[in-house]
C-alpha cells in the first residue's frame, strides 16, 4: 500500500471510531442486572436501582429517555452516586426524568461534578493523570442544593457526610454516606462507628471509590458498598478492558460487583462493592468506547449462610 493510501485508511479508521463513540456509543444505555447475596437467610429480595454519573447537560434527549423508563423496573430503592449534572440549567431536567422515581425510597450523594461545572480540556488527558486537582475554583458554581434540596425533599436520604435509615421493601436499611472523597470533600469521621448489627441492611455510599474510604466502610462493619465516579475507564479496550480509574480502586474493579478489599475468602465477611459505569460523560469528553452508558438494577438475596 502507497504510504498515502496508507495514512488515507488510517484516519478514516479513526474518524469512524471517534463517530461510533461519541454519537453511537455514547447513547447505548445498558441495563445491568446483578444479584447480590447480601441479606440474611430467610429474607424477601430487594430490588435496589443504581444510577451514577448522568452529567447531565441541555438537550440530551436519549438520557432523559433511558432515565424516565427505569421506574418501570419498580425497585424497593434508588441509590444515586452523584455527578448528576454538569450544567447550571440541569436540575429540573434531572429531576423531571427521575420522576416517579422520587416517589420511592431512596438515598443520594454528591461527586465534584455536581459542584463544579466543567471547563474545556483535552480529552484524552485523563489517560495519563486524574482530575482530583483540577478544580481551581475556590467556590461550586453549580446549583449543587437546589439539586440536593429537591431529592431531599422528595425523601431521598442525603448521605453526604451523614449516616440515617431507609424502610425499603421488608427491609430497615441502615445507610452511611460520605461527600466526594476525589475532591477531599469526605468526612467520614461524622460517620464512624460500627454499623448498627441489628439492621437488616448496611449500606454504605460515596462517589468515587477511593481505597482509604472503602476500608473504614468495611472495618466498621458495612454489607455493601456503592459508588461510580470511574465511568468504568469510560474508553475500554476489547479483550483487556479498562486503562484507567481516575482514582484509587484498580482498573479490573472499575465496574460490576466485587469484594473490598479484593483479596480474601468467600465467606470472610468483606463487604460487596458495586461500582456504576455511570449514565454519561464529561461534556468536554463527549465518547465512550468499549464500555457502554449504564444503570444497574441489583437484586438483594439472601447470602448461602
Ligand atoms: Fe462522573
Amino acid at each position: 500500500m502507497r504510504p498515502k493510501t496508507l495514512i488515507g485508511s488510517t484516519a478514516a479508521a479513526g474518524a469512524a471510531v471517534v463517530g461510533y463513540a461519541t454519537v453511537v456509543e455514547r447513547n447505548w444505555f445498558a441495563l445491568r442486572h446483578l444479584d447480590v447475596p447480601v441479606l440474611r437467610p430467610g429474607a424477601r429480595p430487594l430490588r435496589v436501582l443504581h444510577i451514577s454519573d448522568a452529567h447531565l447537560t441541555p438537550g440530551r434527549h436519549r438520557l432523559l429517555s433511558f432515565l424516565r423508563s427505569l421506574d418501570a423496573l419498580q425497585p424497593d430503592l434508588v441509590v444515586n452516586t452523584g455527578d448528576s449534572i454538569a450544567h447550571p440549567e440541569a436540575v429540573q431536567p434531572f429531576l423531571e426524568a427521575l420522576g416517579p422515581l422520587l416517589d420511592r425510597p431512596g438515598v443520594f450523594v454528591y461527586g465534584s461534578n455536581d459542584l463544579y461545572s466543567p471547563l474545556p480540556k483535552n480529552p484524552a488527558r485523563y489517560l495519563w493523570r486524574t482530575s482530583a486537582n483540577d478544580r481551581k475554583r475556590h467556590s461550586p458554581d453549580l446549583p449543587w442544593a437546589e439539586l440536593g434540596a429537591s431529592m431531599a425533599a422528595a425523601g431521598w436520604l442525603d448521605a453526604n457526610n451523614r449516616r440515617g435509615r431507609v424502610k425499603a421493601g421488608d427491609l430497615d436499611i441502615e445507610v452511611a454516606g460520605v461527600h466526594d472523597p476525589h475532591i477531599r470533600r469526605d468526612r467520614y469521621e461524622k460517620i464512624a462507628g460500627t454499623a448498627d448489627p441489628s439492621s437488616d441492611l448496611r449500606l454504605g455510599v460515596l462517589h468515587s471509590p477511593e481505597p482509604r474510604v472503602l476500608d473504614r466502610f468495611a472495618a466498621d462493619g458495612y454489607d455493601l458498598l456503592l459508588a461510580g465516579h470511574t465511568h468504568g475507564g469510560q474508553v475500554c479496550l476489547p479483550w483487556f478492558g479498562t486503562l484507567v480509574t481516575n482514582c484509587g480502586i484498580d482498573p479490573e474493579r472499575a465496574r460490576g460487583l466485587h469484594r473490598h478489599p479484593a483479596d480474601g475468602a468467600d465467606d470472610d465477611g468483606r463487604p460487596w462493592l458495586h461500582v456504576s459505569a455511570g449514565l454519561g460523560t464529561s461534556p468536554w469528553a463527549p465518547f465512550r468506547l468499549f464500555c457502554r452508558p449504564e444503570a444497574s438494577l441489583l437484586t438483594l438475596v439472601p447470602r448461602a449462610s
